[in-house]
């Protein structure tokens, strides 16, 4: 049998290379057969998802009962396991061996703990590289990685493939009747790395062909006029490695990263067919990575039943140790909700201790802050919160990345305030049942406008992220919960669109946006919108293209700030106020709209920097620059929250998060206080603490780093 299927495989991998348009059709993409939307909480058995990450492999099996019991006490009812576990579920080729697995499930489950299982294609085992070091991926410089690490794999190498197939089948065959594993997580943040390999440029190739349909479209559609660079064979496009002299062409490198999400999706989808094929009922999932964007995460989860993802609050090397920065972590939770449109998900790595790697260290943070993390987790839409890990490791490269339990087991702070944490989400579960996170705002994240600023990048001081954050922040600052949308998202539910630097725009998107602000919305648009179609190729209009009319703007000029300490820029509103501002000044020429804000600095003095247009029974704003003061945001955000008729909840003080979630009849206010101070905040009549039962005077009282969920 082995040796046939070994003929097989040497043929079909001589046969892709070849020919590959032979490359097999990936399974069309199934669409989750759990109906939407995934109700966590009835899938937990009725109950909150409480867990922690845990790897039986690596401890004495005569520990196992000991974490349980410990386990059980901290209110934990939910695990998740065997992510890099492959060489231990089969330790030789084509043998199986979950006896152990077994043994860790029949201790949980007596303790009233079920499971997620990971398919273990993240960590492929040394024996399986050894036979087909090909599986390994090949670097931009053409260099194929050695063995060693995780995510090392080539995702189009048919051996892998096959050997991801038997895996995942195997483990499929033999759990999916147990009453104790509750569903899947397929391998381990996905996202990488990139393979240049023949195997991938073929399969780039394959995709080129599918999506344009013949040479000349390919060609048109990158502009391959542009020095010389038309394609007479599919075989002679290339990936954007980097073993050229020099750039590729933008338009490539866009469809490259368009290619590399939808790839990572089939291999995501080859698995998820398998597993509902052979385990229907049981939920899939993926742990992702907020604000990462290597994949559209919008795509990739409309494979998926529920959405998970990783949270790791204290990881941002940058992050001063100012615990108050939890506008991070909210995007993150908001980003992660909107890529499944707006659905309930689990932080299936929740921040559990010091994050610390072999070269780095995260910041270490006050025990009470777990619990808060978990919270903000759960006002943002997590109806679900497993802490990484449940100990730290002895092994590897993660001895230094604290788990709730240290190597020697003892219950230390983090372990009570984890406990703390699962005794109060138990006794929340029927408030928190049936709400949601409910906003009238969402911020527009465009994974091609991503993609494209990666490929050409505008100056240093642009940052796409920092820009959100930018509106964000000021939205969270005035109580406002804040949606995250997609690019073909549903609009009409909102009253205010953010949209910052539109950069790649494609016929939809405008449409959207101008439905948007006909129905009476307001839209929000901010620098370098409307610059370059869906191919990444220049619009021919004028600036901002197809936006123009929508910002009721022209654009003749604009002014990159490439030296700031040269080129110092701010805007001056009509009211006076005057703000500095950086990275890029388009230059507006208002012809409907109407200046709220000039330039003040250089040749282009009085110019408009801020405008606004009235268009149908809505409003566009277009905001030219990066003005760098919060009140700039906080007073332009004010205008718009208030002409939207948008009563933000209460304003919270520096340092303090609001958030709500509405449904049942109920409305839920989360206070959590990042600061190691007490903290007031004004609240108004009718709620009641939830977990005191006590009713509220109309405020509520903070302690340093405390929480309070209050209901009505
Ligand atoms: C990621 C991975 C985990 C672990 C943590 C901490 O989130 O999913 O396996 O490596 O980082 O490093």
């Amino acid at each position: 049998m082995k040796s046939r299927r070994l003929f097989l495989l040497a043929a079909l991998s001589t046969l892709l290379i070849l020919f590959p348009a032979l490359m097999p059709a990936r399974a069309p993409a199934q669409s989750a057969s759990t109906p939407k939307p995934f109700d966590l909480i009835a899938w937990n058995g009725g109950q909150f998802v409480y867990g922690v990450d845990y790897y039986p492999e690596a401890w004495d099996e005569s520990q196992w009962e000991k974490d349980a019991e410990m386990m059980q006490a901290a209110g934990i009812n939910f695990v998740r396991m065997a992510e890099f576990a492959w060489a231990k579920m089969e330790p030789t080729e084509g043998r199986y061996d979950f006896a152990w697995l077994d043994g860790a499930l029949k201790v949980l489950n007596a303790h009233g703990i079920k499971a997620v299982l990971g398919t273990p294609s993240a960590s492929p085992p040394a024996w399986l590289m050894a036979k087909y070091p090909d599986i390994a991926a090949m670097n931009d410089q053409g260099v194929r990685y050695r063995y060693g690490s995780r995510r090392n794999y080539c995702m189009n190498n048919p051996h892998f493939l096959a050997a991801v197939q038997g895996i995942v089948t195997a483990m499929a065959e033999h759990y999916k009747n147990h009453p104790g594993v509750l569903g899947w997580q397929i391998d381990n943040e996905l996202g990488g790395p990139d393979c240049y390999d023949s195997l991938c440029q073929a399969a780039f190739q394959k995709w080129c062909r599918t999506k344009y349909g013949s040479l000349d479209a390919v060609n048109k559609a990158w502009g391959t006029i542009f020095w010389g660079h038309t394609y007479s064979a599919w075989s002679q496009i290339p990936l954007p490695w980097n073993t050229l002299y020099g750039v590729h062409n933008p338009s490539l490198e866009l469809d490259y990263h368009r290619y590399f999400s939808d790839a990572t999706r089939d291999f995501l989808v080859m698995q998820a067919d398998i597993l509902r094929r052979i385990a229907p009922g049981k939920a899939i999932t993926h742990n992702e990575m907020g604000m990462f964007d290597n994949i559209d995460y919008s795509h990739l989860n409309t494979a998926l039943d529920f959405v998970a993802w990783d949270n790791y609050p204290m990881i941002d090397h940058n992050l001063t140790r100012n615990f108050t920065h939890y506008e991070d972590s909210g995007l993150g939770h908001d980003l992660m909700r909107g890529s499944k449109n707006q659905q309930s998900f689990v932080v299936m790595e929740e921040e559990g201790g010091l994050p610390g790697w072999n070269t780095f260290w995260g910041h270490q943070a006050p025990p009470e802050m777990y619990r808060l993390w978990a919270y903000q987790a759960i006002a943002h839409g997590a109806d679900g919160v497993c802490y990484f890990r449940w100990r730290t490791s002895r092994y590897g490269t993660e001895q230094y990345w604290q788990g709730v339990l240290d190597q020697d087991s003892y219950p230390n702070a983090r372990y009570g305030i984890v406990k703390q944490t699962g005794d109060e989400v138990k006794r929340l579960k029927g408030v928190l049942a049936g709400t949601q996170p409910v906003s009238q705002v969402a911020l527009l994240v465009s994974p091609d406008a991503r993609w494209a600023f990666h490929i050409q990048p505008l100056v240093n001081g642009f940052d796409y992220n920092e820009q959100l954050h930018r509106y964000y922040d000021s939205l969270r600052r005035h109580g406002a919960n804040v949606d995250v949308v997609f690019p073909q998202g549903d609009l009409s539910s909102y009253k205010i669109v953010i949209a910052p630097s539109l950069f790649v725009f494609t016929p939809e998107v405008v449409r959207e946006l101008t439905d948007f602000a006909d129905g009476g919305g307001a839209l929000v648009l901010t620098y370098r919108s409307g610059v370059k179609d869906e191919h990444n190729v220049f619009t021919d209009e004028t600036l901002p293209g197809p936006l123009a009319k929508l910002a009721g703007v022209a654009i003749h000029d604009y002014d990159p700030q490439i030296d700031p300490a040269s080129q110092q820029q701010e805007i001056v509103m009509t009211g006076g106020q005057r703000y500095p501002a950086k990275v890029w000044f388009d230059i507006l020429t208002p012809a409907t709209a109407e200046a709220l804000a000039t330039y003040g600095k250089g040749y282009y003095t009085g110019s408009a920097a801020v405008t606004r247009n009235n268009m149908g029974k809505g409003s566009v704003y277009y905001v030219g620059t990066e003005p760098d003061s919060p009140a700039f945001y906080d007073g332009l955000l004010a205008g718009i929250l208030q002409g939207a008729g948008i009563a933000p909840g209460p304003t919270p003080p520096e340092g303090v998060e609001i958030a709500t979630r509405e449904g049942s009849g109920r409305t839920v206010l989360f206070l959590l206080n990042y600061t190691a101070s007490k903290q007031s905040v004004g609240v108004g009549q009718g709620y009641r603490d939830a977990l005191s039962g006590a009713s509220t005077s109309g405020s509520a009282e903070l302690p340093e780093f405390g929480v309070k969920v209050l209901v009505k």
